[in-house]
């Protein structure tokens, strides 16, 4: 497979675990549901690097009750339970359609138990179709799985290794940045056999209606999202590329609007990134985004983009950690 990325003809595409990739813009899970709605309504998606489609359980899940998202200062909360349909509706019913469209499908995995993230590794890992899967080890809302797994390191190595075990498709581990240390984590989840890293999902948030005196969503509390957590994002992809270089691919997302925020992401360590929250005030976001690094590129005089990846560790200050 080979967790080495080369750079292939145009300035915006390249090849990581033996997947070819148009551009490193991809869409965020659960911010663009299966891509099916934007490709029959807005545009071709066949344009993106990637779609990482919403979390997967084995089971479906209604999710949680309403209220179940607010926006906030330069953001928004979310506490949707990991509502889905199941992986095997997914399979059967949805991956048909997308995979008519010319571009990488990672699918997102969630499960509430380590037996129930083997399963739908299982049944993911024989879908001809998806490329390579995202651990959802780092959802803050569901009381089972998701962040349980991702804050404890021994937990999560554990997982991983299985679910290295269980599948030959790339394996991605989604962080969460609700621990102390995030390299902490990471290590966990390279220890246990991942193939790159994806850095962040959302951080734990609560809004309070003033007015009925009580929190606005149902479950309290909710993952923070937007352009509030652009510079949490790049602080914590710094980190870790600080500690392993380019021998750990680091998908990038947290905050991601315009091409300028994906090139903090990736002059800070970032292979490629994900556009989350943007999506759902501008769904045409992503391709703003590529258009947008293709011209940086030029204006720069860059051959690729891979050039800048890391480039803003040049000044070897080494963080505490
Ligand atoms: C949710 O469905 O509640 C959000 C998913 C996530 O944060 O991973």
């Amino acid at each position: 497979m080979g967790n080495t990325v080369k750079p292939l003809k145009d300035t915006l595409s390249f090849e990581l675990f033996g997947i070819e990739f148009k551009n490193p813009v991809w869409t965020a899970s659960g911010c663009f549901s299966y891509g099916l709605e934007v490709a029959e309504n807005l545009y071709d998606i066949s344009q993106l690097g990637a779609v990482v489609v919403k979390g997967l359980s084995y089971k479906p899940r209604e999710g949680n009750p309403p209220q179940r998202i607010v926006e906030t200062p330069c953001g928004m909360l979310n506490s949707i339970g990991l509502q889905n349909p199941g992986v095997n509706y997914f399979v059967n019913n949805i991956l048909p359609e997308l995979k008519k469209y010319d571009t990488v499908i990672v699918a997102n995995v969630f499960g509430e138990d380590e037996e129930e993230y083997i399963k739908v590794t299982q049944v993911l890992d024989r879908a001809e179709g998806v490329h390579a899967l995202e651990l959802n080890v780092s959802c803050p809302n569901v009381k089972k799985g998701g962040i349980a797994f991702g804050s404890d390191p021994d937990t999560l190595y554990s997982l991983v290794k299985k679910i290295r075990e269980h599948t030959g498709k790339p394996v991605l581990v989604k962080l969460s940045p609700n621990v102390t240390d995030i390299l902490e984590t990471a290590a966990a989840s390279v220890e246990g056999g991942a193939d790159g890293l994806v850095l962040i999902n959302t951080l734990l948030g609560m809004a309070i209606d003033v007015e009925k005196e009580e929190p606005i969503i149902a479950m309290k509390t909710g993952g923070l999202s937007g352009p509030a957590i652009l510079p949490v994002a790049v602080r914590m992809i710094f980190q870790v590329y600080e500690k392993y270089g380019s021998s750990v691919p680091i998908i990038g997302v947290g905050g991601i609007t315009t091409a300028h925020d994906a090139l903090q992401h990736i002059l800070a360590g970032a292979v490629a990134v994900q556009i989350g929250t943007a999506n759902f005030y501008d769904p045409y976001s992503p391709l703003k985004v590529i258009k947008g690094l293709e011209e940086h590129i030029k204006k720069k005089g860059y051959s690729h983009y891979l050039e800048l990846v890391g480039k803003a560790h040049k000044l070897k200050i080494k963080m505490e950690g």
